[in-house]
């Protein structure tokens, strides 16, 4: 699959099935992540590998979202340096995590699994259901599974609304 089809076959996938995801499909996954750019190539940045039932429940609640926890991975994006904002006044942090997660996101298509970015979730309870140090910053949560349903394309605005040339 190349990177084109990827990204127009990726959707947010709400419902999943069961079945664990390959050992070899997620070491993917997660490598997809780790080849991301980021500010400084500080890497500032990890991500926890949730596979315990009892620990994706609590998540799920944390996020309010049942499905997350019904995904048989879930996978937690943090910044190791909140704190770092570049000269344009726009935090790192948030930028660094936003690319490894669709790096995810995007291999997850290749592989034939589905994600979807949850960015709704209480901050201080998932830090404290995974032990997340105070400093550090939880950006993402990604469930990761086989598909149980493909999603419709949603909507986007037109080519003409989002770009401009040279203004
Ligand atoms: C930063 C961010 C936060 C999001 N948070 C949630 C979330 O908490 N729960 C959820 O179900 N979807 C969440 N989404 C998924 C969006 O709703 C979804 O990407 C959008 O509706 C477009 O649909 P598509 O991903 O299928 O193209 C989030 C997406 C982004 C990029």
């Amino acid at each position: 699959m190349d990177v084109s089809e990827a990204i127009k076959n990726r959707r947010s996938v709400r419902a999943y099935k069961p079945e664990p995801v390959p050992e070899e499909k997620l070491r993917k996954v997660l490598e997809a992540a780790r080849l991301a750019p980021s500010a400084h190539n500080a890497q500032e940045r990890k991500f926890i590998v949730v596979r315990d039932e009892e620990i994706r429940k609590k998540l799920a609640e944390a996020a309010g979202q049942g499905f997350v926890g019904e995904a048989p991975v879930v996978i937690v994006a943090v910044s190791l340096n909140p704190e770092d904002i570049m000269s344009s006044g726009v935090p790192a942090f948030a930028v660094d995590l936003a690319i490894a997660v669709d790096h995810m996101t995007l291999q997850a298509v290749e592989e034939g699994l589905g994600t979807c970015w949850i960015g709704a979730f209480s901050q201080e309870k998932v830090k404290e259901i995974l032990k997340v140090p105070a400093q550090y910053k939880v950006v993402a949560l990604l469930p990761l599974g086989f598909p149980a349903d493909k999603p419709a394309l949603k909507s986007r605005k037109s080519f003409e609304e989002i770009i401009c040339f040279e203004e």
